[in-house]
């Protein structure tokens, strides 16, 4: 049928000086005749398949992917972690297995977590060159060399109480010792450095354990050696799955002495001006999900090489979902990759890093 009115100037305009005839149903006859007079109609160019992929402003590539990947001195064989479906503790032999399949995928970089027989109070297995992590190192730079391995420099897989630093219980309650946490840090660092370590990536929140580190290295001669630092780390209850996967989780007491406030946004830039000041090369955002907008304020005013660390309740939240049939998982998680990179994140530290990597082959 032929439309007399045909230029207005909006909906409601069309609707008023409607001409159609009446013998149209009325739920038609708007509808029919309104052609608007727009010069700006941005659908125009999501109109053709090429064109959408042509004015696209943001994508994800395999090269910005970091694998973060567990190794246990207690098992032989890959143990699943019940929480997040695909993620396992692994022996070193099978960890050089696993990581090499993420290598061959052109995955750049695996984030080492360690997970050591035993436990004390001084975390001592955290810095004994003949450490879980440090043989780890040791195999997979042996086997894959030109894979990155970053190291997760912190004390709660490796103190019997599961805090990130030295706890001294006199007072009471506990405090976790900063400036003795840091010296054990550096130790760390240093001995992950000397098992071959290509980054070093200090996650414990002790003030001043950037600066520390960047002169422990190189005193040690590594000054070319990259600190990855947890800038600004919040204490985040979306961290639960992973203190099964690193058996991290503190026996008493919590991590809020000196993990952020989810509130606080201008002490996370000023944490990050820290360590920017102290060394820091490359900066991590943790949580990812509830944090874009920090991400984005640390980006923006820093300009550094920034990751975001999607965790593990991130990640076991979508896994449980996916399970259900509650949500397409594969759409789901490159929806969730294109927001960090559109937030500012130039690499990101996920668990499906795998899943990505032939996702986008
Ligand atoms: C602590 C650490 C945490 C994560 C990595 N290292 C948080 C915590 O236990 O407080 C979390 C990573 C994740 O949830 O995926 N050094
Ligand atoms: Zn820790």
């Amino acid at each position: 049928m032929e439309c007399r009115a045909t230029r207005f100037k909006s909906a409601s305009q069309a609707r008023q000086r409607s001409t159609v005839p009446p013998d149209l149903p009325a739920s038609h006859r708007d509808l029919e005749c309104v052609m608007l007079q727009l010069v700006r109609r941005p659908r125009r160019v999501r109109s053709n398949g090429a064109l959408r992929q042509m004015v696209r402003e943001n994508t994800l590539e395999t090269r910005q992917l970091i694998y973060p990947m567990f190794v246990s001195e207690k098992v032989d064989r890959a143990e699943a972690i019940s929480s997040m479906p695909g993620v396992y503790q692994y022996s070193v032999n099978e960890l050089v297995e696993s990581a090499k399949q993420a290598f061959d995928l052109g995955i750049p970089a695996i984030l080492l977590f360690g997970i050591p027989r035993l436990k004390d109070e001084l975390a001592t297995q955290a810095f004994d060159s003949n450490g879980i992590v440090q043989t780890a190192v040791r195999q997979l730079k042996k086997s894959l060399p030109d894979l990155l391995v970053i190291t997760d420099v912190c004390l709660c897989e490796y103190t019997s109480h599961g805090h990130c630093g030295i706890v001294d219980k006199r007072r009471g309650g506990f405090e976790v010792l900063n400036d003795r946490s840091v010296e054990v840090l550096v130790q760390t660092a240093v001995s992950q450095a000397e098992a071959g370590a290509d980054v070093v990536a200090p996650s414990d929140m002790m003030d001043g354990r950037v600066g520390a580190i960047r002169s422990g290295l190189d005193q040690a001669g590594f000054i070319d050696l990259p600190i990855m630092s947890y800038a600004a780390k919040f204490s985040s209850a979306f961290y639960g799955p992973f203190r099964e996967a690193a058996e991290s989780a503190p026996q008493f007491g919590d991590r809020q002495s000196y993990q952020m406030d989810p509130a606080n946004a201008n002490e996370a830039l000023r944490e990050v001006a820290l360590d920017v000041d102290e060394g820091a090369d490359l900066i991590i955002v943790k949580p990812g999900l509830p944090y874009l907008d920090i991400l984005w304020r640390v980006k923006e005013r820093f300009g550094l090489p920034t990751a975001v660390y999607n965790i593990s309740g991130e990640y076991a939240m979508l896994k449980a979902a996916a399970a259900n049939g509650w949500i397409e998982e594969k759409r789901a998680v490159l929806e969730l990759m294109t927001g960090f990179r559109r937030a500012g994140a130039d690499m990101v530290i996920t668990y499906w890093a795998k899943d990505l990597a032939s996702w986008l082959k």
